[in-house]
């Protein structure tokens, strides 16, 4: 059990990964990002709601004049299992033809949102399109995809925090937490 909100939640199995590890490893994208970009201005597309703590750390730690834009696309509803319907809810209001582009991405697990997204944005001319991805879940990807930068793999279970929810709860926690046992999902 995890003490969050000043109480032990009996939801939450264990912390997966700590606040400091998060800050660790958002540094070193952020690094090889403005190297891999240097002389580039990317735009760094989140995709809402869950990347949003992880856009915010991790555009503070590129070292470019990045630009911002985000998308919202719907693949679960408020339970743990993916629906397989990918639908794009807010479009970007950048134009992105001609420029370099980074899909910012919480966490990817079947990978239908995730190539849902490269083949709208390709379909619009950009010059390039990396992906960035905070977490990857272990063996669950139905199609193969390009991820450029990914920060942690991580066994199939659900984790909440660090922007990831539960019916919109836990977003705000500082650290990635497993939730429930995986017989209790
Ligand atoms: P995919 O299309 O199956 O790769 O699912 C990607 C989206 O599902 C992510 O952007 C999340 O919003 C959501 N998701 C997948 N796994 C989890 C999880 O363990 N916790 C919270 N949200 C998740
Ligand atoms: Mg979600």
């Amino acid at each position: 059990m995890v003490e969050v909100f000043g109480e032990p939640d009996a939801n939450l199995r264990e912390v997966l990964i700590s606040q400091v590890d998060l800050t660790e490893k958002v540094g070193q994208l952020g690094d090889q990002i403005t190297r891999d970009y240097q002389g580039k201005s990317p735009l760094l597309v989140a995709v809402l709601k869950g990347a949003y703590p992880f856009l915010a750390d991790l555009a503070r730690c590129i070292d470019l004049p990045v630009e911002i834009d985000f998308m919202a696309v719907a693949s679960y509803g408020s339970a743990t299992k993916t629906s397989g319907v990918v639908r794009l809810v807010k479009d970007l209001e950048i134009d992105i033809s001609n420029r370099d582009v980074i899909i910012v991405e919480d966490i990817v697990d079947s990978g239908l949102t995730l190539s849902f997204l490269q083949k709208n944005l390709m379909t619009r001319a950009p010059r390039s399109i990396e992906v960035c991805a905070l977490l990857i879940k272990q063996g669950l990807q139905k199609t193969k995809l390009d991820i450029r930068y990914s920060g942690f793999t991580i066994p199939p279970d659900f984790v909440v925090g660090y922007g990831l929810d539960v019916d919109q709860k836990y977003r705000n926690l500082p650290m990635v937490c497993t939730y429930k046992s995986a017989t209790g999902n």
